[in-house]
């Protein structure tokens, strides 16, 4: 055996074992830059070629060139190992079949909102429209056109925010009577649901920002039963089928006659005398109702002769305090995630 066939074949056995060596791509850098580098192993051996005779020479550069090729094939295959090594303790580190899911977070609706929902939609079953309508009114339409004169002291229930003169944030959706009857002839069957806005002093029962549905149904013939019908049916799609309502004596100046709405108890159906929602009485308070007042059918160019209306006016938020046994409306704005959850 040649003199380069021994070198060779040592310095094949020692880079064969200092690849085994090599566990990451910096110790394979430095088995490459030993052996294959500038001043590298090979290297050394390719300057020792100019010591043989001129006839050897060709023959052993190229069995050094073959042997430096296959050195980096070689090379090349354990970095492909290296990283397929990595890859699957990766892989095998990363995904745990048997972990349990993580459940994705659900949004839902808020409470107010689904109110609304279950509102609208039992009233768009017996053919009402749904009219939304301006939060910013003339006092015109909140006031004036709703019977209730400038010097009425009706007025002063309703504690309103003006923005000037004549132009205030709606205290009610009533407005929307008005503007619904001035757009449509008889018959109309309208909900109007919306934000309203007073100058109340925050409490569990009241906030200065609130929702109401307005209610209005004109037409020939309608009376007194039909409005106790309909709203009795609203309560028990509500609140459930065994509700009941009852209708106590009340002034509003746009209805003759108006009556307060209550409903039963849907907690303690007036069996516990401590209940915290009815007070023990077994009824809640809803809110207004009534036959929409003659002089509000003529100022929208109705005849009281010919046609006949009820119309009624309720707070959302109170309607979600019973439907779920909510004790402070101020729970509606804290956006506290826990509490929308259990009633989504
Ligand atoms: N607008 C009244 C209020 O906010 C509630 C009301 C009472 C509305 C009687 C009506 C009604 O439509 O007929 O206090």
């Amino acid at each position: 055996m040649s003199e380069l066939a021994r070198n060779l074949n040592a310095l094949d056995e020692r880079f064969a074992a200092a690849l085994a060596q090599a566990d990451d791509e910096r110790a394979l850098d430095a088995v490459r830059v030993a052996f294959l580098g500038r001043s590298g192993e090979v290297t050394v051996l390719r300057r020792s070629i100019g010591r043989l005779p001129a006839h050897e020479r060709p023959g052993a550069g190229k069995e050094i060139n073959d042997a430096a090729l296959a050195m980096e094939a070689r090379l090349e295959d354990a970095r492909a190992a290296l990283q397929r090594h990595i890859f699957d303790a990766d892989l095998a580190q990363s995904i745990d079949v048997t972990f349990p899911a993580i459940a994705p977070v659900e949004g839902s609706l808020h409470p107010i909102r689904r109110v609304l929902n279950d509102v609208c939609a039992y009233f768009e079953r017996r053919g009402f429209s749904i009219v939304l309508g301006p939060e910013v009114e003339p006092d015109y339409y909140v006031f004036d056109a709703l019977n209730i004169a400038t010097d009425h002291p009706a007025r002063e229930g309703f504690d309103s925010f003006f923005l000037s003169d004549t132009l205030l944030l709606r205290p009610h959706t009533s407005p929307m009577q008005i503007r619904t009857m001035q757009l449509h002839t008889p018959p109309v069957a309208v909900i109007a649901p919306g934000k309203c806005y007073r100058r109340d002093a925050v409490d569990a029962r009241h906030l200065y920002q609130f929702n109401q549905i307005e209610g209005l149904l004109v037409a020939p013939g309608i009376h007194f039963g039909h409005l106790k019908g309909t709203l009795l049916g609203m309560c028990r799609h509500l609140f459930g089928p065994d509700q009941q309502v009852r209708f106590r004596p009340s002034y509003f100046p746009f209805t003759e006659p108006s009556a307060e709405v209550d409903t039963t108890c849907p907690r303690c159906a007036g069996f516990v005398t401590q209940c915290k929602m009815c007070g023990g009485s077994g009824w809640i308070e809803l809110g207004g109702a009534g036959m929409v007042h003659p002089n509000v059918l003529r100022e929208v160019g109705y005849d009281p002769e010919t046609v006949s209306g009820w119309a009624f006016g309720f707070g959302i938020e109170r309607l979600g305090l019973i439907r779920y046994d909510i004790d402070d409306v101020r729970r509606y704005l804290e956006n506290d995630p826990d509490f929308l959850e259990q009633l989504g």
